[in-house]
């Protein structure tokens, strides 16, 4: 094993310890606290469990070095997929992910580290209504099983509780810290939250991002009306926080200048360019070389005013009458002004903290919109409007950016990608987790055969997209020639469900020894499928879950191959060296760049069928071929 050289403390100059500190920080915010290092939070976090009594400037609450700590642990769990309940699996890009998220953020921390650009959450506000997941540290995913196999209404979380709000902190803090490391450098998340845990929010994440990564407090005025049966004030706003991941890599892209939002822009003599509007082409102070004499089209003389000269050189402004860039009003007779058009103003409208319903829709107003999607019934209470989650992709997410969100509910989430994605042409994706919460029993959604919560948000998905799909059909048909077609919008999903692995290894019970070797020579579970096992070994492998698949035969056995030949799987049973011989062939073919050293093989166990001259032999062709990293499950 390598050694890590640790250099001597004197040697180390104050810039150094400056540096090191900055580098600790990136990788553990919450352990700098006021420019100190917190050892006893680094101890935790590096595993050496300590007690956390002494006071600090810290939100503390009972039970967070327990939260912290479970952030650290692995999953035992998995993600099968689920063809039959996605949209289009053969070509989307888009993840419907049911499970307690806690859970699958943790199986998605090798995929999608550092992947996502943008993660947009409503999570439960703790108002004492909502229940708030409790996770069980033992073993959380046994936890899951036993509460999602039943079909009960999931307790609230009572202010009654001595633990009311270290409950939902304990909830919150291992899924923001998880959350953090899949967001990309200039990543961002938004986290919608009222009065009940903004304070806390705000802390929390002051520790995981960082106090200097905090963006804004956004208020959503959710409210149009007043509810008068209030003792005191009518609340009419959430909050929205907004953290980055790294304050100096982000930037914000800005609200879009559209003809519709801006109605300065204007286009009185048909530019080609499309739309502008004219601004000062006298500025000051006077530079003597930028004062001439300009003639208008109407042959008026015209020079700046008094101190002033114009923005150009004679040169340039010759160059800029030849574009037709500057205009003199409709008649040709007025002082010159510059043309701006929209098309190259970059930088789009600051944004400001306080977000309007006018602007983005209220509380009542999603209501109505997802009521109308569904034919007038009311299967979700308290949507998001679709505007408010659009409003967060158009600040922060690029034209190709993941987009996540692990308390996804309706699925609004997705539904504002798609709509963004046809308005502005891009290809942004979206992972939405939901857990499988029962809908109520005396629900309109349940009346209607919806038993949980994804069932609705699935069916949301399907027709939100045709929809878009129309509306995108019909402005063609409206705008015919003058319009481009617009780019294949993806309103497909790729549905997985989290279950326990499909390798027995994790259900072994050492106080059984003959079951646990059963178990481990005939290692997976015999209820999973071969599709089952192909995603484990992605999530295990860190390649992402819509990466294409592609399918060979070699000697009648299935092969698949990803990632031009980065991970090549076969989970056939009665193994040939034949295989082995195809699996080299099929690389070097898919794998024009020669061989890699990162190419991956990975065969089942009990494929061998317990010989071990098919199991050496087939090591040895793969070596001949240039594969050294060999795997079985
Ligand atoms: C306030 S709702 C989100 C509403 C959503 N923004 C929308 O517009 O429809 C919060 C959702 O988080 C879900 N949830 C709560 N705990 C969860 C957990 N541990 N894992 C996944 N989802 C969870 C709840 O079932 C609920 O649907």
């Amino acid at each position: 094993m390598q050694k890590t050289n640790i250099p001597q403390a004197e040697s180390k100059s104050a810039e150094l310890v400056a540096q090191n500190l900055e580098q600790l920080k990136q990788i553990f915010p919450e352990v700098i606290k006021e420019g100190r290092v917190d050892f006893e939070a680094l101890n935790d976090l590096l595993g050496n469990y300590g007690d956390t009594a002494e006071e600090r400037f810290a939100l503390n609450w009972a039970g967070k070095a327990n939260a912290r700590r479970e952030a650290q642990k692995r999953s035992t769990g998995t993600l099968r997929p689920c063809p039959e309940e996605s949209m289009d699996w053969d070509n989307t890009e888009n993840l419907y992910i049911e499970g307690d998220n806690l859970e699958v953020l943790k199986l998605l921390q090798k995929s999608y580290h550092s992947r996502v650009k943008m993660i947009y959450i409503d999570p439960p506000y703790n108002t004492g209504k909502d229940f708030v997941y409790k996770d069980n540290y033992a073993d959380n995913m046994k936890n899951y099983l036993e509460l999602t196999g039943q079909d009960k209404k999931l307790s609230t979380n009572t202010e009654s509780d001595g633990r009311y709000h270290s409950n939902w902190l304990n909830m919150m803090y291992p899924r923001l810290k998880l959350a953090r490391n899949l967001l990309t450098d200039d990543g961002v998340i938004f986290i919608s939250i009222d009065d009940n845990e903004v304070a806390n929010l705000r802390k929390v994440c002051d520790e995981i991002f960082g106090e200097e990564n905090f963006v804004a407090q956004l208020i959503w005025e959710r409210a149009f009306a007043p509810v008068n049966l209030k003792k005191h004030f009518s609340e009419s706003h959430d909050y929205i926080l907004c953290f980055a991941k790294n304050l100096d890599t982000t930037s914000c892209n800005g609200l879009r200048r559209t003809e519709d939002a801006d109605n300065r822009y204007q286009n009185p003599d048909n530019d080609p360019r499309g739309v502008w509007q004219s601004d000062n082409f006298s500025v000051g102070p006077r530079i003597i070389e930028k004062v001439y004499e300009i003639t208008t089209p109407s042959g008026r003389k015209v020079l700046p005013p008094e101190g002033r000269c114009w923005l150009l050189t004679q040169k340039r402004y010759d160059e800029f009458v030849k574009d037709n860039r500057i205009w003199y009003g409709s008649e040709g007779n007025g002082v010159p002004r510059i043309k701006r058009f929209l098309s190259e103003v970059k930088a789009g409208i600051t944004p400001m903290t306080l977000w309007k319903y006018v602007e983005v829709g209220h509380s009542q107003d999603a209501t109505q919109k997802l009521k109308q999607l569904f034919d007038g019934n009311d299967f979700f209470e308290y949507p998001k409007p679709v505007g408010l989650i659009q409003r967060c992709l158009e600040l922060y997410s690029n034209e190709d950016s993941i987009i996540l969100d692990f308390f996804s509910g309706s699925a609004t989430t997705a539904h504002a990608v798609m709509q963004l994605n046809a308005e502005d042409g891009g290809n942004r994706k979206y992972i939405c987790v939901q857990l499988p919460e029962p809908t109520p029993e005396d629900s309109e959604a349940r009346k209607a055969g919806y038993i949980t919560i994804p069932e609705i948000a699935k069916e949301r998905i399907r027709r939100a997209g045709k929809k878009i799909l129309e509306e995108q059909k019909a402005k063609v048909e409206k705008e015919g020639l003058f319009t481009e077609e617009p780019k294949k919008l993806d309103t497909g999903f790729k549905v997985f469900k989290l279950d326990s692995s499909n390798i027995n290894e994790w259900d072994s019970d050492p106080g059984n020894l003959e079951t646990a070797l059963n178990k481990s020579l005939f290692n997976i579970k015999t209820d999973r499928s071969e599709d089952d096992l192909l995603y484990e070994i992605l999530i295990k492998y860190g390649i992402e879950l819509t990466e294409k698949i592609n399918s060979h035969i070699i000697d009648e056995k299935t092969v698949y191959e990803m990632g031009a030949g980065s991970l090549i799987v076969c989970l056939a049973d009665s193994l040939s060296t034949a295989v082995a011989e195809g699996i080299g062939k099929l690389y070097k073919e898919v794998s024009p760049e020669g061989v890699d050293a990162n190419c991956r093989v990975v065969f089942k166990e009990t494929g061998f069928n317990g010989s071990d001259e098919v199991k050496t032999n087939t090591l040895l062709i793969l070596k001949q071929h240039g594969i050294t990293n060999v795997a079985t499950v």
